[in-house]
Formats: structure tokens, C-alpha cells, sequence
């Protein structure tokens, strides 16, 4: 399945030439693509507050989401102008400004990038004030795609030194579209409009659920590693508050299937059984003693692995490729 990108009815004028008038005209030439030079590999640097930070090249970056404002700080003095977020869900706008930063907002699937959002890469690498810096939610994988794209479109490099993105972010080969788009990537012909940028893009609400929940799934992993117990380094967490908030998220994607999954019967059943798991563990935490003792934890990580197996496989069948 492939998402196209759904460009928003509102132009946001993030940029100067976001606007009608100026698409038709002048964004129709031939990308130009410097012949280029050898890159330096990309190096992963560690850093506190961004996680998965990666330097893709002088000025360009990948990484995951940047979340509240230590993260933001630390993308402006990382000297970043603009982020390019390119998950599902709707960009911290307010939290960037607060720390001079734009947002560009191209969202993009696990299962590649097709020809109009690798084009949107493109008018970013030519277009956007830099550095830059691309993020999807965890850093790993569609981030460092589109990073890819945009650094092919910027320096012109080789396709080994794009794909060299990839290895260096541990980009799984169970999306192999991102790798392949990576890959197959050609600059945009004189005949091909560049896409409009937005600061936020539509995104379809059932993909805009997904990643809410995954927001949910990431609370209950933090959890689960300890001990399903609120962890030192994230006083905010509450086992009951997200395990509530996740059955509730997941109802919300089930009530918002796409149509083009609506009459499956696979996927809906799927989406039954994950929905079921969902509210069983949200039965067994409220159930159990808070903190759950040592005789109600397996119950509980038994529900979390049957859930984690019934993402996984779902995505398997109908998200990855
Ligand atoms: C019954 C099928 C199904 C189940 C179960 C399911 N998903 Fe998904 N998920 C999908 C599909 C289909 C997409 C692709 C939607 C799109 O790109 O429009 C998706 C997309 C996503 C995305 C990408 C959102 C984005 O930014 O584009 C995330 C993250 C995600 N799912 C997390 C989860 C997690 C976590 C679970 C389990 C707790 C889960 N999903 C369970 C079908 C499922």
C-alpha cells in the first residue's frame, strides 16, 4: 500500500514560494545537483536530549521526535533552522517556535516514498533554510530515509553514500521500500511540479491514530522495563493513566478504519483481537496492586508480548511493504 502524500488545503507560508501562484511557475526545472565529491560517512553522535541524533552531512541531520523544550534548545544550538518531521503525527509547532525553529511536516509511510514526497525531499534540500533537521517518531527508520533522499538531492551523492544512512541508523530491512527508495532515487525532471510544503500536512486519521497510539505503546515499554512500575527517569509515567489512555487510543484507530481496509475481514478481525488484548490488560492493571507484585507481573507481560506480536503482525501484513 502507498501513501501519497495529501497535501493540506491551507499553505501555511512557512516558506516564501509556499504559495499557489508561485508553484505553478517556478518550481518546474530540473532539480540541480551539484556533481559531487566523495561525503564523509555519516557519523551517530550521542546526545542527551536527541535521541538517534545523526549527521548526515554539514548542516543536515536525522534523528527521533524532539520532545518538550530541553530537546528544541538543543536543536537550536545545534545551529538547526528547520525540522522536517515526517511521522504521523501533527509537529510540536508551538514548542519549535518557542526556540526559533520552523517545521516542515511531510509524512511518510513504512512502506516507501513515493515519487511526489521524494520530490517534497528534494524542494526541501533546494528550498528550506538549514541546517536541517529530519525526524520521524523513534529515529531509526523513515527519518533517515527522507534524509537520504534530501541528501542525494543536495550534494548529488553516490547511491552507496545514501544507503550508507541507512546502515548507520539501523534502518530495518523489514521496510525494504525505504530501502529501495533510497536507492532508486532520481533528481525531479524539468516536467515534474514540486509539491507545496506545509508546517503541517492532512494526515489521514486512522495513520493519525496509529501514531498516538504508538505514543501509548512507547509509555507502557518504559513501564514494563520497570518492573511496570512508574521509572526514576520518567516521574511523569503512570502505569493505570497509560494503560487507559492506550485502550482508549486503540478504540479510536478501530473507529476509524480507512476505506480501503473497511470490507477486509482479516484486518478487521485484527483489529477486534487487538482491541480485546488492549482492554484484557487494562483489566489486569486495574486489578492488580499499584505497583502490580510479583505474582500479577506475568500476567501482565503476557498480555503485553500478545500484543506486541498482534502490532507486528498487522504491520506485516499491511503496513511494511
Ligand atoms: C489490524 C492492523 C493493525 C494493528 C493491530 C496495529 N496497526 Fe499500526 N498500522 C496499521 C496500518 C495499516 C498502518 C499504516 C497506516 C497508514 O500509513 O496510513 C499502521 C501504522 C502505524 C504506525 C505509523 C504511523 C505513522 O506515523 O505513519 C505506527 C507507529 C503504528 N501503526 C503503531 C502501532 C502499534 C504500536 C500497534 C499495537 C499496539 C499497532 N500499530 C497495531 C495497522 C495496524
Amino acid at each position: 500500500m502507498s501513501r501519497a502524500l495529501i497535501l493540506s488545503t491551507l499553505c501555511l507560508a512557512v516558506l516564501p514560494a509556499c504559495s499557489a501562484e508561485e508553484s505553478d511557475t517556478s518550481l518546474t526545472q530540473v532539480a540541480d545537483v551539484p556533481a559531487t565529491p566523495v561525503l564523509a560517512a555519516p557519523v551517530a553522535m550521542e546526545n542527551e536530549q536527541i535521541h538517534r541524533l545523526m549527521q548526515l552531512k554539514e548542516g543536515m541531520y536525522s534523528g527521533a521526535l524532539p520532545v518538550g523544550d530541553a530537546a528544541f534548545a538543543e536543536l537550536a544550538a545545534l545551529g538547526i533552522k528547520t525540522i522536517v518531521c515526517v511521522d504521523g503525527a501533527r509537529p510540536d509547532l508551538e514548542a519549535a517556535a518557542r526556540h526559533g525553529l520552523s517545521y516542515i511536516h511531510v509524512p511518510i509511510g513504512y512502506d516507501g516514498i513515493d515519487r511526489d514526497t521524494s520530490n517534497a525531499f528534494a524542494r526541501v534540500a533546494q528550498e528550506v533554510e538549514g541546517p536541517l533537521y529530519f525526524h520521524c517518531h523513534h529515529g531509526k527508520h523513515r527519518g533517515p530515509a527522507a534524509a537520504a533522499i534530501a541528501l542525494r538531492a543536495a550534494t548529488g551523492c553516490t547511491t552507496q553514500e545514501a544507503l550508507a544512512v541507512l546502515e548507520v541508523a539501523g534502518t530495518s530491512r523489514d521496510y525494504p521500500g525505504l530501502w529501495r527508495d533510497v536507492a532508486g532515487w532520481t533528481p525531479p525532471t524539468a516536467d515534474e511540479v514540486l509539491p507545496e510544503l506545509h508546517e503541517v500536512a492532512q494526515v489521514a486519521d486512522f495513520t493519525a491514530s496509529m501514531a498516538t497510539l504508538d505514543r501509548d505503546w512507547d509509555e507502557l515499554k518504559a513501564l514494563r522495563a520497570s518492573s511496570w512500575q512508574t521509572p526514576e527517569a520518567h516521574p511523569d509515567l503512570d502505569l493505570r493513566r497509560s494503560v487507559k489512555a492506550f485502550a482508549e487510543h486503540y478504540a479510536d484507530s478501530a473507529n476509524v478504519i480507512p476505506a480501503e481496509h473497511a470490507t477486509d475481514v482479516v484486518l478487521l478481525d485484527q483489529m477486534q483481537a487487538g482491541l480485546q488484548m488492549a482492554e484484557k490488560l487494562q483489566l489486569l492493571v486495574e486489578e492488580a496492586s499499584n505497583p502490580p507484585t510479583a505474582a500479577q507481573i506475568p500476567a501482565l507481560e503476557e498480555a503485553f508480548l500478545e500484543l506486541k506480536a498482534s502490532c507486528k503482525d498487522c504491520h506485516k501484513d499491511y503496513r511494511n511493504e
